[in-house]
């Protein structure tokens, strides 16, 4: 079931998007060697409730932390742990928050210091897919032109595409219809339109495309442990476009010149 959102409701996802984006605007702050994803996540935890939000991931299927830490091979949904983050590593930190009924999703892959130069080339790839992606996702197209035009900014590059985890459909629920994946069709699936609130987010591989989930029934990485990028805005399509609710303009402002 898709939800079609009123001025009214985009306003309030507009809300719970700023305070994602300044969310990990204050992670970006504090990432750098030596730092332990658990000290992220008690830095995040208390900025979201300080400013009047709701870490939506906290709880949700059962699922332990406010963030999402995809630490080199790790895709998504990894747990905040004892981990030191090093020289060289990259981080997805993906985000989810509720203000007043409503959710803002968002994911940035932080480089930890300096980094390889194949492993920034797959940052950058990947948060240029997100944006060919959005490109797409204007009224009269169809999710597939999305999907289509990920899959071939990445593929095209000698990349490959995560298949097991796709956009979605955001509002009140963090994961509402249409799904939205980052490989397909051009012109196939469901029609876009005015009102739907859609979260885009390629997960992109540096090796294999073939993922695998950790025993603890989270964790997803890449099958052959070559690292993975993530990136996500949350969008509204208002006016027949797709308008951006979340920014990373706060993660630029804390990064300087180390932004990807
Ligand atoms: N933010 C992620 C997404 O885009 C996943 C949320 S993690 C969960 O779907 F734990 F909340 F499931
Ligand atoms: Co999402």
């Amino acid at each position: 079931m898709v939800y079609l959102k009123t001025p009214e409701e985009i306003e309030k996802m507009e809300r719970a998007s700023t305070l994602a984006s300044r969310s990990l605007g204050e992670l970006a702050k504090w990432i750098a060697p030596g730092v332990t994803t658990l000290r992220l996540e008690q830095i995040v935890r208390e900025f979201i409730y300080d400013n009047g939000g709701r870490p939506a991931c906290l709880g949700y299927g059962g699922f332990p932390a406010a963030v999402c830490y995809e630490v080199n091979e790790v895709v998504v949904h990894g747990f905040p742990s004892n981990y030191t983050l090093r020289e060289g590593d990259i981080i997805g930190t993906d985000i989810v928050v509720d203000v007043d009924g409503f959710n803002g999703d968002m994911c940035y892959t932080f480089p930890v210091g300096d980094i390889a130069p194949e492993v920034m080339a797959l940052c950058r790839t990947t948060k240029e897919s997100l944006y060919k992606g959005i490109e797409m996702a204007r009224e009269g197209n169809r999710i597939g032109d999305i999907s289509n035009a990920i899959q071939r900014y990445c593929e095209s590059r000698g990349y490959s595409v995560v298949r097991e985890m796709c956009g979605h459909g955001i509002g009140r629920e963090m994961h509402e219809d249409p799904e939205i994946p980052n490989y397909g069709r051009a012109r196939t699936g469901m029609m876009i339109r005015n009102g739907m609130c859609l979260a885009i987010e390629p997960m992109i591989n540096l090796g294999k495309r073939q993922v695998v989930i950790e025993r603890d029934g989270w964790t997803c990485r890449t099958r052959d442990r070559q690292p993975s990028a993530h990136y996500e805005h949350t969008c509204a399509i208002v006016d027949g476009t797709a308008c951006p609710l979340t920014t990373f303009s706060y993660i630029e402002e804390a990064l300087g010149e180390r932004y990807i």
